[in-house]
């Protein structure tokens, strides 16, 4: 059997699967905690990717491997591959003035255009935006730019700080992929190449691609002022091998020819969406700290409102995608303020009719990023005697989680996303009341995977893909394809009372 590995290094954790690369069957798993916050050391994933790999017992007979990895955290390494602070992850907003920043110095339709995003505190422009205007002392020294999954890739092929790494800081071996090059906000899915002016403008310093050509100064180190961003490998490709001096072993069989071969990685949503095997039409539904809605589409998006970031995906297409900030969270306050767990919290919301007695939740608990209301609060609307009871409540919660979601949907689909089906993903989606609810709120049918690791297996996809030469077409098990049972009225309530708190805020 040819074993093959896919990781997750998330924003909380690093999750490790191992699978049968012919039939896609999982062998074994592991993972390993990351520390808590918006800025984390690099080091901190490597410890724990390490920890991760002994938890799914090792890599001795593994012959292909993946990283795929939260978007966007800004990686900076100094000319002797050093990282030269903390990187700054997705969900760190101290760049949210330099986004307002970028966005009046360049209009956003004009960056919707250029990269198919418009700037907020996430994307990694803002990010090295606020290091020029803020950290005069880093600026100076930095001389690549990389992404979490990025510099994982880099790393398990042996390069990284002088004296300490098997292979050395060679920058110009620096890889990434399409998918989360488009999470940059200096890469354009539309061109399929990074916009150096862009960078410049955001940087104030020059950057080029790494690239193999470049003649190397000495000992490996490119000109000075000029920052290199990591190469951009298409689907299918390989990144290089594993180093064998990296997690004591070689690994590897015949299929690989001898070590281990290295895929070339994704940003977590496009690694999830091939983990899935998700084709046009499907629209994934993913319901975790965060809520995510986004669709493999064949053209690329650029919604100048910024309410879709039109991102690429890892098989070649596009990945248009809307992230609201109030997703499973939203479930977890409102059972602790009604004290009960989450079965309970689905049997009573199961007792109240649709439309909660007229109760709507807007579930802006945490302000929200889609539609843009960054201060807003969450509200109970429509609570009256007879209809405030513990079941109206918890089936508010619900509806409003859904109704919140099923907005991105309607922001995709007012790009021209098409949308025929709905995969619902992550923990909550396991609750029975979830499932149930969730065909009242969406027009489509909608099917639930059984629970998995489907960012770390899309990366298993990736190595296997770099391994056979062509794509896996591994089966995707479901856990439930609940009836169809539509009703506009839950919808119709939520949008009349929602779009009243919008425009407050
Ligand atoms: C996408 C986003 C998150 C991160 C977290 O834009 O910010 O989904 O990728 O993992």
């Amino acid at each position: 059997m040819t074993l093959v590995a896919g990781v997750d290094s998330s924003t909380q954790s690093c999750k490790v699967v191992i699978l049968d690369a012919e039939s896609g069957t999982l062998v074994r798993e592991g993972r390993a905690s990351h520390p808590d916050g918006t800025e984390v050391h690099p080091d901190e994933w490597w410890r724990a990717l390490s920890e991760a790999f002994d938890d799914a017992g090792g890599l001795a007979d593994v012959s292909g491997l993946s990283v795929g990895g939260q978007q966007h955290g800004m990686v900076l390494l100094d000319r002797d591959g050093n990282v030269l602070r903390p990187a700054l992850l997705w969900n760190d907003t101290r760049s949210a003035g330099s986004a307002e920043d970028l966005t009046a110095e360049i209009g956003a339709e004009d960056f919707a255009r250029r990269t198919g995003l418009v700037p907020v505190a996430s994307f990694t422009i803002t990010k090295i935006r606020w290091i020029r205007d803020n950290e005069p002392e880093n600026l100076a020294k930095v001389a690549a730019v990389a992404l979490p999954h990025d510099w994982l890739t880099w790393r398990l092929r042996g390069y990284g700080p002088a004296g300490s790494s098997p292979m050395g800081p060679n920058l110009d071996e620096l890889t990434t992929d399409r998918s989360d090059a488009s999470g940059t906000g200096y890469w354009s899915p539309r061109t399929g190449h990074y916009d150096l002016d862009l960078f410049k403008l955001a940087f104030g310093q020059d950057a080029r691609e790494a690239s193999r050509d470049t003649p190397q100064a000495g000992e490996a180190k490119p000109a000075p002022g000029v920052v290199v961003l990591p190469r951009v490998l298409g689907p299918g490709e390989t990144a290089g091998r594993v180093h064998p001096a990296c997690f004591g072993g070689t690994g590897g069989s015949e299929a690989s020819g001898g070590g281990i071969l290295l895929g070339i990685g994704a940003g977590d949503n496009a690694a999830a969406a091939l983990g899935l095997g998700a084709k046009p039409g499907d629209v994934v539904v993913s319901v975790g700290t965060s809520g995510t809605v986004f669709a493999v589409d064949s053209s690329p998006v650029h919604d100048a409102s910024g309410t879709v970031a039109g991102f690429a995906d890892a098989s070649g297409e596009y990945l248009p995608i809307a992230v609201t900030l109030n997703a499973a969270r939203v479930l977890s306050s409102v059972a602790a303020v009604l004290d009960v767990d989450f079965d309970e919290l689905s049997r009573l919301a199961l007792e109240a009719e649709p439309g909660a007695g007229g109760v709507v939740l807007v579930p802006y608990f945490e302000g929200e990023r889609t539609p843009n209301l960054p201060h807003a609060k969450a509200s109970f609307h429509g609570l009256s005697i007879a209809s405030t009871t513990r079941p109206n409540i918890a089936r508010a919660a619900i509806e409003g989680m859904l109704c919140g979601l099923a907005g991105g949907l309607d922001a995709l689909r007012a790009q021209g996303v098409r949308a025929e089906r709905l995969l619902m993903i992550g923990g909550a989606v396991q609750n029975p009341a979830v499932q149930r609810i969730a065909v009242q709120v969406f027009d489509l049918p909608v099917v639930v995977p059984s629970p998995g690791e489907y960012v770390a297996r899309g990366a298993a996809v990736q190595a296997a893909w770099a391994l056979a030469g062509f794509r896996p077409d591994w089966p995707v098990a479901l856990d439930a394809t609940p009836e169809p049972d539509f009703r506009a009225s839950i919808g119709q309530n939520y949008r009349m009372v929602s779009a009243r708190v919008d425009s407050d805020d």
